[in-house]
């Protein structure tokens, strides 16, 4: 019997990993069967414990279920922790490991794919949920000579700092943002998936390299029209961290990890 992977969220129906993962398999010539699961409101943690049951390794965990993963595991990584998030699980040993590989999947598509190393960068991150929390710690290890969270809400960025005593990491009001620039921009809040934008002064961008949008599939989001009206060059979407996380749950998995390019020039759709 083939090795067992899945991923699981509501809904589930638009999700790339079984592809992703497909192409992973096929690359490295393993065999394994990866499918989605429709998550229940009501039975998540019945859902991941049957898959277990049946002899499934491992899980890919989506919205709005990362955090009940994160607290069903046994076991979780320090990037986990200080996500409150899963968005991977493994079943090893009798017990069940929970890590996040949102974060480094973000910071890989940056520094390799496009080629902005964040070493010695002004970095503006926008938000503070669980998308800002996941690429906390993996920014602040990239060596950026500032990082900045911006929030509107500003108890959850004050939370964040608290966690996070970094002499790197600041946090800010969007209006305080106002004659500071950034080498590069990312937008990790939720403002893209309702079509709105976070009040970003059009000064951030006066000498930005990079503007980064974690959600993917949505074309040119009103984050990525604002830099691009500011002549930012360069404008990138999640596609390539959704590759680049799957591909360390792959390593995480299986012991290998796959080359990446292939399938995200594959899955890359231009912007506009
Ligand atoms: P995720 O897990 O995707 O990070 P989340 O934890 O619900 O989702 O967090 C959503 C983030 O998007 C928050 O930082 C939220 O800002 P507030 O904490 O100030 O509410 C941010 N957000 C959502 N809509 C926004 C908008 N229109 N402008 C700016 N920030 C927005």
């Amino acid at each position: 019997m083939s090795d067992r992977y899945a991923v699981i969220g509501r809904p589930i129906n638009h999700t790339k990993s079984p592809l992703i993962h497909g192409l992973f398999a096929q690359a490295c010539g393993q065999t394994l069967v990866y499918d989605a699961i429709e998550g229940e409101p009501e039975g998540f943690e019945s859902q991941v414990l049957q898959f277990h049951r049946e002899g499934g390794l491992g899980m890919n965990i989506t919205a709005p279920f990362k955090l009940r993963a994160f607290e069903l595991a046994d076991r979780r990584s320090e990037r986990a922790q200080l996500a409150r998030a899963a968005n991977a699980l493994k079943f090893e040993d009798g017990s069940l490991y929970a890590e996040n590989f949102d974060g480094i999947g973000l910071l890989r598509d940056i520094e390799e794919n496009l080629d902005e190393p964040l070493r010695d960068r002004r970095v503006l991150l926008l938000g503070a949920g669980g998308a800002v929390r996941g690429a906390l710690l993996p920014f602040l290890q990239a060596g950026p000579s500032e990082l900045v969270i911006a929030n509107r809400d500003m108890a959850k960025a004050v939370a964040l700092r608290n966690e996070v005593d970094h002499p790197r990491l600041r946090i800010s009001r969007y209006e305080e943002l106002h004659e500071q620039t950034f080498d590069i921009v990312v937008n990790a809040t939720s403002a893209s998936l309702s079509g709105e934008l976070p009040p970003l002064p059009d000064s951030v961008f006066e000498s930005t390299r990079l503007a980064y949008e974690l959600a993917y599939g949505k074309g040119l989001t009103p984050f990525l029209g604002q830099a691009q009206a500011k002549g930012v060059k360069r404008l990138a979407d999640g596609v390539g961290m959704l590759i680049e996380q799957a591909a360390e749950a792959f390593a995480w998995w299986r012991g290998v990890r796959p080359s990446t390019q292939a399938v995200i020039e594959q899955l890359t759709i231009p912007l506009r």
